[in-house]
C-alpha cells in the first residue's frame, strides 16, 4: 500500500448504538423517547441494552487490541454526563468514560472522542432542543465538563457527527429523533448546531491546548442523471442542501447563496451572519462516506430535484449503492474546495446479512470486497493530493442502527470484528427483548 506509515487505522461506534441507554445514572435522550414510540423503529426495537458496552467495555477493548486497531472513535452520551443536559453532573457517567479511556490507553489504542452523536438529553429537547439559541451554551457547558475530565488523556476531539442528519433526518423528514417534519425547525437546528460546533472548538482549545479538533461531516456521492443542464442544476442543488449547507459554515463562515435564495422565508428569524462563528480553524475534517445517489430534474420535486434509483448496481443490505469512485472524488473535491489541514475517514463500511459462522468465524466476502475497494479509493485520493491521515471502519460491532434497528431489521450487520457480536455473544441481545 502506498499510504503513509503513520496512517491511523481504527474503528468507530457511537454511544446510543452500543452502550445500553438505561442505567448508570444516565438521563433520557431523544432516541430513547423516539424508539419507545411505537412505529418509529423497525420492529419497535430500541437501544436500552444495545451491545451492553457499558458493562462489557473491557472485553470490547480486548477485542480491539486483538484486531490490531491503532485508534478507536466513540462518542460520549451527553445525558450520561449531564442527565438533564445542564447543571447536575452524573459522576458515575464520567467515571465510565474515564475507565474506558484508561483501558484504551493501556491497550495502546488512541481514543477519538465525538461529543455529539445524536443522543440529545430529552430534558433539553423539552426546552426546544437545537432550535433554541441557548443550545450553543448548553453544548459548551457539556464540552467543558468532558474536556476537563478527559482532556489530560484524550487528545483527539470531534464536536458533531453528521450535522445534516441531526437537522434534516430528525427535523425535516422525521425519520430520526426527535421525529419532527418542520422545515423551519430543521434550518434553525442546522444553524445552532454549526454555531455550537465553532463554540465547542474554542472551548476545547481553551481546556485542552494540545487537542486536535475536528467535525465529522457525511457526504454521499452525488451524480447528475445526465449532462442536461437541468439535471446538472438538480445535482448542484442537492449538493447545496446536503453538503455545502454544512461545509461552507465550517470552513468559510458563510451559507451558500444559491440555497439561501431557494429557501426564502424558511430562514426568517435566523441571524444568518452569526454563522461566521462556525468557522474556527480545525485540525482535521472527519468524512463519513458510504454511498452514491443519482439526481435528476423534476418539475414536481421539492426544489426541482428527484432521486433516480439506478437498477442493476451493487447495493448493500440497506440498499446503499456501492460506489468507491465517489469516495476518491469527494476527497479530491474537499481538498480543492475547502483545503482542510487533514482529512480522517471517520466512518466507512457496509451492511450485509452475514452467513452463519463456521468454526466460530463469519465468512463475509462482500464486506471484505467493500473495504478493499474503498481503501483503494482512499489511496487513489492520496495519490491525487488529498491529505487523508486515517481511516475508521464503521463499525466495530453490529449495533443499534437507528430507525433500521438491528440485524434482524436489516440494519447494521456492519461489524468488522470477524466474530460478529450476534454470534459471539448470543446472550448479548442487540435489542431489549
Ligand atoms: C452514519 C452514522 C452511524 C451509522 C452509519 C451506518 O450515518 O453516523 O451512526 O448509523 O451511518
Amino acid at each position: 500500500m502506498s499510504l503513509p506509515k503513520d496512517f491511523v487505522w481504527g474503528a468507530a461506534t457511537s454511544s446510543y448504538q452500543i452502550e445500553g441507554s438505561v442505567g448508570g445514572g444516565r438521563g433520557e435522550c431523544i432516541w430513547h423517547r423516539f424508539s419507545h414510540t411505537p412505529g418509529k423503529v423497525v420492529n419497535n426495537e430500541n437501544g436500552d441494552r444495545a451491545c451492553d458496552h457499558l458493562h462489557l467495555f473491557r472485553d470490547d477493548v480486548a477485542l480491539m487490541k486483538e484486531l490490531g486497531l491503532h485508534a478507536y472513535r466513540f462518542s460520549t452520551a451527553w445525558p450520561r454526563i449531564l442527565p438533564k443536559g445542564t447543571g447536575a453532573i452524573n459522576t458515575e457517567g464520567l467515571d465510565f468514560y474515564d475507565a474506558l479511556v484508561d483501558s484504551l490507553l493501556a491497550a495502546n489504542i488512541t481514543p477519538y472522542l465525538t461529543l455529539y452523536h445524536w443522543d440529545l438529553p430529552q430534558a433539553l429537547q423539552d426546552r426546544g432542543g437545537w432550535e433554541n439559541p441557548d443550545s450553543v451554551q448548553w453544548f459548551v457547558e457539556y464540552t467543558q465538563i468532558a474536556a476537563h475530565r478527559l482532556g489530560d488523556r484524550v487528545k483527539h476531539w470531534i464536536t458533531h457527527n453528521e450535522p445534516v442528519c441531526t437537522a434534516f433526518l430528525g427535523n425535516l423528514f422525521g425519520i430520526h429523533a426527535p421525529g419532527k417534519q418542520d422545515p423551519q425547525a430543521a434550518f434553525r437546528v442546522a444553524h445552532h448546531v454549526m454555531i455550537s460546533h465553532g463554540a465547542a472548538v474554542r472551548a476545547l482549545r481553551a481546556a485542552v491546548p494540545d487537542a486536535q479538533v475536528g467535525i465529522a461531516i457525511n457526504m454521499n456521492g452525488i451524480t447528475p442523471a445526465s449532462d442536461r443542464e437541468e439535471d446538472l442544476r438538480a445535482a448542484r442543488t442537492q449538493d447545496g442542501f446536503a453538503n455545502r449547507w454544512f461545509l461552507d459554515p465550517a470552513f468559510r463562515g458563510t451559507y451558500p447563496e444559491d440555497i439561501v435564495a431557494l429557501l426564502g422565508n424558511i430562514l426568517d428569524g435566523l441571524d444568518l451572519a452569526a454563522i461566521s462563528e462556525a468557522a474556527q480553524p480545525i485540525d482535521f475534517m472527519g468524512l463519513n462516506y458510504y454511498q452514491r445517489n443519482v439526481f435528476a430534474y423534476d418539475a414536481g420535486g421539492l426544489y426541482g430535484i428527484k432521486e433516480v434509483r439506478l437498477p442493476d448496481v451493487p447495493r448493500t443490505a440497506m440498499g446503499w449503492e456501492v460506489h468507491p469512485q465517489s469516495l476518491t472524488d469527494i476527497l479530491v473535491r474537499l481538498k480543492d474546495d475547502y483545503a482542510p489541514a487533514a482529512i480522517l475517514i471517520t466512518e466507512n463500511g457496509a451492511a450485509y446479512d452475514d452467513p452463519a459462522p463456521v468454526d466460530g468465524l463469519v465468512n463475509d466476502p462482500e464486506r471484505i470486497a467493500y473495504y478493499d475497494s474503498h481503501i483503494k479509493a482512499v489511496e487513489a485520493a492520496v495519490a491525487l493530493g488529498a491529505p487523508v491521515t486515517g481511516y475508521f471502519a464503521w463499525s466495530l460491532f453490529d449495533n443499534f442502527e437507528w430507525a433500521e434497528a438491528t440485524p434482524n431489521g436489516l440494519g447494521s450487520c456492519m461489524s468488522i470484528s470477524r466474530r460478529s457480536n450476534v454470534h459471539r455473544r448470543p446472550a448479548r441481545a442487540f435489542y431489549s427483548v
